[in-house]
């Protein structure tokens, strides 16, 4: 699988399989956020054996089985929700390449643990599930290409790919509430007024190199 097809394949898991992730599998991760962090200056970590931030919500039965997450830290700067999102997904289609079920969270869990990790001088952005997690069918709404941009004879196939992946990200409460340009072989993705919706734009940024194989700005 690559990276192309992780983004097809992609789909939130809420409800894991009580199974212990694979030791190697637990290397090539560790591997993998150490590499992540040394190029985004943020701070990924991995928390383990923490069922209690999610007791509450397994017990509404909207999780299953959460054990283990991602916890992405980092300094407070204008860029930093951005950035935990660009290199957050690079890390998810990662894992789903590796066969993992994963979902973003940023509301529905107890933060008090995940907080309690992070440097003096840093902010949770917010984590990310991971684990075995059944297949599930996805009848997941998405809004239309032209929703989100204006296609006309100027724009190039690789643009229309870049929106294509890019409606296929997930995003806080599937809100969407973005919108690219393309102007003279620019890409801007310009994130609307809303919450979270600097992470999401970060998330749909990745989303988009991949799908168009050329680089966009948020603005
Ligand atoms: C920044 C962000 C925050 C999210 N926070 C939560 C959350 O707190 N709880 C939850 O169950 N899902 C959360 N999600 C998952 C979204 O609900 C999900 O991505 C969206 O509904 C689209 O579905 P899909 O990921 O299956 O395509 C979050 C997603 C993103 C990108």
């Amino acid at each position: 699988m690559d990276l192309k097809e992780a983004i097809q394949r992609r789909r939130s898991i809420r409800k894991y399989l009580n199974k212990e992730i694979e030791a190697s599998d637990i290397k090539k991760i560790e591997d993998l956020i150490e590499e992540i962090n040394t190029k985004s200056q943020l701070h990924f970590r991995i928390v383990y054996d923490d069922t209690k931030s999610f007791a509450r919500m397994v017990k509404y039965g909207w999780f299953e089985n959460v054990k283990q997450y991602i916890a992405i830290y980092g300094k407070n700067d204008k860029d930093l929700d951005r950035k935990a999102g660009y290199y957050g997904e690079e890390l998810v289609l990662n894992l789903v390449m590796m066969g993992l079920g994963t979902c973003w969270v940023a509301g529905t869990y107890d933060k008090k643990m995940a907080k309690s990790l992070k440097e003096e001088d840093e902010r949770l952005v917010a984590i990310i599930l991971f684990g075995y997690g059944e297949e599930v069918q996805s009848n997941r709404k998405s809004k239309a290409i032209q929703q989100v941009t204006k296609l006309n004879e100027d724009t190039p196939p690789w643009f229309k790919e870049g929106v294509e992946a890019a409606l296929l990200a997930p995003t806080a409460l599937n809100q969407q509430r973005f919108k690219i340009d393309y102007n003279n072989g620019k890409c801007v993705i310009h994130p609307l007024i809303g919450h979270l919706t600097k992470l999401d734009a970060g998330i749909v940024q990745y989303h988009f190199e991949v799908g168009s194989g050329h680089k966009a700005e948020v603005k």
